[in-house]
């Protein structure tokens, strides 16, 4: 049967997964090893905000933790209940962005936005990345794209599960939604991660952003000219108090959309199916009761989320958790650690089919919540259910090294190789 051109595209594109790969320069080896653990311990002594001045964290190396303003106070925020409190405070505590991605992403960068300006910009999007347009979007296009690459996958008899389809899916189908051309897939996916790596690679990351921004100005002139469906051409049609938004404002929402969008489901995949396969039982758990799907999911990510931390800056100085922060100072919001923090969590650091949903911080919480976790959860569950279907006897490679899920910032396995 002939396959549309997209789809076509997408089984081609040379995507490499080594753009997703983590590598934290000059981090400790044992904050590499178990950040969230690592975290624990320094939390015992220093209460939930402990102290990272100039990227120390416990007297260890962790040098993306410094801030960019030097010596500015930064601390990292843990324990579940607490975090929670700073995620949900936005008068307190306010986005960081414009310190870190908004040189390379534009100003009006909608994770930078705080009230009231971000909800206006918020809810231009808010109904594209609603339960009923991410349905149809996925309907069209995540079953036909995620049943091909099974397939391949099984005509191989093993694969590569990062390579062969982690890193596949996410691009196209935010390809799809955006209005991003098949021919451009693997750009795309490169430019993103490229972005991703900022606090490792910023000149890099400036450079990815600077060709990503001239690919959505050449998108916008053509969607100007020959108005599609897609999210692009409803970005030009918005308006904002009565006015639309600037070529400019448009390239800034279009483009951060994509590396938040590709990295961290790309990035998610990767540990589902690694947890999946390593955890004795627990594909089977789920071929024999399917319904188990978004349970499954969810708890993954709770216990090796894609984003372990995600900054913000105090407005005020803020009494909080026994300690008096000082207005103006970075706050690293350790999702990861507080996804298993013992003091919340029965059993942290198992995977556990058994707990109530909804609870996790994985996609953050108040007003800056992920957009796109209906999207990215849909993308999850629905590849889930397909290799289910299509792969039955999917395993590791007993060959192959057994994937290692590590890094700090961006968390996830480089490499999943299986047979089928
Ligand atoms: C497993 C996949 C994903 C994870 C773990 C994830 C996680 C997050 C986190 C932690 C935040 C930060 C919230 C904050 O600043 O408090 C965020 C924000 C955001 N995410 Fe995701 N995300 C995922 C997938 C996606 C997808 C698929 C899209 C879009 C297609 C997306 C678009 C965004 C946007 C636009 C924001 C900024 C929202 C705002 O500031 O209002 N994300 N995400």
């Amino acid at each position: 049967m002939h396959k549309p051109d997209w789809l076509e595209a997408a089984l081609s594109a040379p995507i490499d997964a080594g753009f997703f790969a983590t590598a934290e320069g000059g981090v400790d080896a044992a904050i590499l090893a178990d950040p969230q653990g690592y975290l624990e311990s320094l939390r015992q002594q220093e209460g939930d905000f402990i102290p990272a001045p100039e990227g120390v964290l416990g007297g260890k190396p962790v040098p993306f933790l410094q801030s960019p303003v030097p010596g500015r106070p930064t601390f990292v925020a843990t324990g579940y209940e607490t975090l929670k409190s700073v995620l949900v405070d936005d008068r307190h505590f306010l986005q960081d962005y414009e310190f870190s991605l908004a040189p390379i992403m534009g100003e009006t960068l909608i994770s930078g936005l705080n009230p009231p300006v971000h909800a206006k910009y918020r809810a231009l999007v808010s109904k594209a990345f609603g339960a009923k347009s991410i349905s149809a979007l996925t309907d069209e296009s995540l079953e036909p794209l995620v049943t091909a690459l099974l397939e391949r996958i099984a005509a191989q008899g093993g694969g590569e599960l990062v390579a062969d389809l982690a890193c596949r899916i996410p691009v196209v189908i935010l390809g799809q939604l955006i209005g991003l051309p098949p021919t451009g897939y693997d750009r795309f996916a490169e430019l993103a991660a490229r972005i991703m790596a900022f606090a490792y690679h910023w000149d890099d990351a400036m450079a990815a952003a600077a060709e990503l921004r001239e690919l959505v100005l050449g998108l916008i002139e053509a969607r100007r000219a020959d108005p599609q469906g897609d999210l692009l051409s409803h970005l030009l049609a918005a308006e904002i108090d009565g006015e639309r938004l600037s070529d400019e404002d448009v390239v800034t929402f279009a483009r951060a959309l994509i590396p938040a969008g590709i990295e961290t489901t790309t990035r998610g995949m990767g540990t589902v199916f690694a947890a999946l396969l390593s955890q004795p039982g627990l594909y089977q758990r789920l071929l024999a009761d399917a319904s188990l799907v978004p349970v499954a999911v969810e708890e993954i990510l709770r216990w090796n989320g894609p984003a372990q931390m995600i900054p913000k800056k105090t407005s005020i100085d803020v009494e909080i958790a026994g300690r008096v922060v000082p207005a103006n100072a970075s706050i690293w919001c350790a999702l990861g650690h507080a996804n298993r923090d013992p003091q919340f969590w029965d059993r942290p650091t198992e995977i556990a089919l058994d707990r109530p949903r909804g609870r996790s911080l994985t996609f953050s919480n108040g007003a800056h919540t992920c957009i796109g976790n209906v999207l990215a959860r849909k993308e999850l569950e629905g590849t889930v259910q397909l290799a289910l279907r299509i792969l039955p006897k999917l395993r590791l490679d007993p060959q192959a090294q057994a994937p290692q899920i590590q890094g700090v910032l961006f968390r996830s396995p480089d490499r999943c190789a299986v047979l089928v």
